[in-house]
């Protein structure tokens, strides 16, 4: 069996990794180490947790102890514990840098100590990228991050580059753009327009709503994942992109009208400093390995919906007993006027 570290594994991405991977690599065996903050989930990994070739490990990467030995038995190391959410890395930095760039460094070292691992995978963003007004984003492009989480992710990004410059560890990067599909948590600008519309709340758009990102389905970004463990070179990076830029309103339109509610939902608020106007990927590189996005975002979207309209089971919990989340939220909206 070949032994498969996915860190942040109970997370949004993570948890779709995970399926992916023990339904399309039989011969993997497969560890979940995950801290289980806000944003990790047992109930994002319900449908797995009892495959043989699957395990769970409650831990926190940047414990030595704990993620050491589990990077030490690993072929493949899969890294996408972060903090990730930039409203939150906006009130609050420190556990980016902590998690982020300090988590990221402690798996390094036990990956250069271990010498045996074949591939570590630094899932990265297209936000290290900063805004981009024209055009696309190329893999050799400069990075200008302009939010804590971004520029903790770019830390991070350089931080695994340099691995591999240094002392050779089969390090590759990839930066994907705006995921989408179940279990993302309702922080997140579609899970939570969809599930505030679902109950009527007005959904709060930042500024003059015309900032564009680009929608890539999380299975497309698993499929990425996936043939870049085979065909990748070492010390690259790898734009993944789903070839959907929609202005925010856009969206939110689309969304509102897929459930059936009025436009009225909609409530301009204030806008998030520092907010990156449009992200845009060139992903001419990874469709030269022979991916390519398999998801219409009309589609894609449609089934997303649909999936939070069926499975009010899992994020009910979150919005309405949740506490941390109210204060959250409060904290994170009632300025906002
Ligand atoms: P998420 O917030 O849904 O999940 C993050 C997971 O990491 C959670 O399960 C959390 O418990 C875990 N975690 C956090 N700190 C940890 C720690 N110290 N030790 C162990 N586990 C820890 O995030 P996501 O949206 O699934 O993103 C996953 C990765 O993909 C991140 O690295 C993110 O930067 C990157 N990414 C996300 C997107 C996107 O649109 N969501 C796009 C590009 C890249
Ligand atoms: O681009 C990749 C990044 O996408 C990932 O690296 C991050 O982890 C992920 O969170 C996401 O970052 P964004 O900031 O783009 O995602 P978010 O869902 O927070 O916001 C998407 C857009 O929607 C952004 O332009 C801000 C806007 N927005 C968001 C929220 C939460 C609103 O207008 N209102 C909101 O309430």
């Amino acid at each position: 069996m070949v032994e498969v570290l996915v860190t942040g594994g109970a997370g949004f991405i993570g948890s779709n990794f995970v399926r992916h991977a023990l339904a399309s690599r039989p011969d993997w065996r497969v560890t979940t180490l995950d801290k289980l903050t806000y944003a990790g989930r047992r109930e994002n990994l319900h449908d797995v947790m009892d495959n043989p070739r699957h395990e769970f490990v409650h831990g926190d990467i940047a414990d030595a102890g704990v993620s050491h030995p589990l990077v030490e038995r690993s072929t493949f190391v899969v890294h996408f514990a972060a903090e990730t959410h930039v409203d939150r890395s906006i009130l609050a930095a420190g556990d980016f840098i902590r998690t982020d760039v300090e988590g990221t460094f402690v798996l390094l070292e036990a990956a250069r100590r271990a010498g045996n691992l074949q591939r570590f995978v630094q899932i990265s963003t297209d936000e290290v990228y900063g805004s981009v007004p024209t055009g696309a984003s190329r893999e050799t492009d400069e990075l200008k991050p302009r939010n804590p989480y971004a520029a903790s992710k770019a830390g991070a990004d350089r931080l695994a580059y340099s691995y591999w410059a240094t002392y050779g560890l089969p390090v590759i990067v990839t930066r994907a753009s705006n995921n989408y599909g179940p279990y993302q948590f309702p922080e997140k600008v579609i899970p939570l327009f969809v599930t505030n519309a679902i109950d009527d709340i007005p959904v709060p758009l930042y500024g003059d709503g015309r900032n564009v990102r680009d929608w890539l389905h999380v299975d497309d970004h698993c499929r990425a994942i996936d043939l870049l463990i085979d065909k990748a070179t070492d010390g690259e990076v790898y734009n993944i992109g789903g070839g959907n830029d929609v202005m925010n309103v856009d969206l939110t339109h689309r969304i509102l009208k897929e459930l059936g509610k009025p436009t009225s939902l909609i409530e301009p608020v204030a806008d998030r400093p520092g907010h990156d106007r449009r992200y845009c990927l060139d992903t001419t590189k990874l469709r030269g390995l022979g991916w390519a996005p398999q998801v219409p975002f009309e589609d894609g979207l449609r089934q997303t919906v649909d999936w939070y309209r069926r499975n009010d089971w899992w994020w009910r919990p979150i919005k309405e007993n949740d506490p941390a989340f109210k204060a959250y939220y409060k904290a994170q909206y009632d300025t906002r006027g």
